[in-house]
């Protein structure tokens, strides 16, 4: 395991409710889409993907698995983190889920037609080895969709960042990063290229865009609760220094408040899928 796993372990540790109140609103926005661009279809609204056997790596709290289970799949997810094993399994009783940790998985080669990760390559610290499982364990012909947040991010998703930089809070020099021979862009030609250079075929990267509408409350508890990098920054604050976050973001949100109190948050996210030859 990596420096950046094992940092990627502890922000995750039990976080399965604060992530399925904050943040798994947001991701699930792009379900539908990932579930389409995996060829596990909504044909005729429901029953498509009867008869596909998929894998939601990273599953969280379980929302695409419990999309794909929808779309009549039937379904395998694991997650890397105990508190989301649970959550998913009691998310989608008819999925098989279980605890496993990219660049690793507990499955034979070509075991599942399709492979779905939302937001979860970005959690990695060996993304391209994460690929090759990933190629090695869904069948030849079958497909795989991931979503993963640009760079530069959406106004939305840059929100909290900017509070954070606001308040005169800096990034730790010693912050886990990616090994660079293991980093890609965070762009649609990035994942195209990793993608290809994971010996997928076909692939195919879009820009996925949204307007995530939260009340500000909700969106600070995220971070709030320690979820993600940003959250394990506020974690090692001060509660005063947190207090003067918080009043920068309260004063930044401005900028995207809605007549009912809520934030309109616009966000976008690159969707790539390719196929295994
Ligand atoms: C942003 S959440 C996305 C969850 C879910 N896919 C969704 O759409 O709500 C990232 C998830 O990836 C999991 N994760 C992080 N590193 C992982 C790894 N190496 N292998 C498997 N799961 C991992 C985390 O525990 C967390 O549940």
């Amino acid at each position: 395991m990596t420096i950046f796993d094992a940092f990627e372990r502890r922000a995750w540790s039990g976080q399965a409710e604060a992530y399925g109140r904050t943040y798994g609103l947001l991701c699930g926005h792009t379900a539908p889409r990932l579930l389409d661009a995996a060829g596990v279809e909504a044909a005729a609204g429901v029953g498509g993907g009867a008869g596909i056997r998929v894998l939601d790596v990273g599953t969280g709290t379980g929302t695409v698995a419990a999309a794909a289970s929808a779309r009549g799949a039937e379904v395998i997810a694991v997650d890397a983190e105990p508190s989301m094993v649970a959550a998913a399994a009691r998310a989608v009783p008819a999925a098989e889920v279980r605890l496993a940790a990219l660049p690793h998985l507990p499955f034979p080669d070509a075991h599942v037609d399709a492979v779905v990760g939302n937001f979860v390559l970005n959690h990695v610290g060996k993304p391209r080895a994460a690929l090759g499982e990933l190629r090695r364990v869904v069948r030849p012909g079958g497909r795989v969709a991931l979503t993963v947040w640009p760079s530069p991010p959406s106004p939305g998703q840059a929100l909290l960042g900017r509070a954070v930089q606001a308040a005169g809070v800096a990034r730790p020099a010693d912050a886990p990063m990616l090994d660079p021979l293991d980093d890609f862009p965070r762009t649609e030609d990035g994942l195209v290229g990793l993608l290809a250079a994971a010996g997928f075929t076909g692939a195919v990267a879009e820009t996925l865009a949204w307007e995530h509408r939260v009340h500000p409350d909700v969106w600070w508890a995220g971070p709030a609760a320690g979820i993600a990098s940003l959250g394990q920054l506020l974690a090692a604050q001060s509660p005063e220094v947190v207090a003067g976050v918080r009043r920068q973001y309260e004063l930044l949100a401005r900028e995207f408040a809605l007549p009912d109190g809520r934030l309109a948050l616009p966000h976008t996210a690159v969707l790539v899928a390719a196929a295994r030859p």
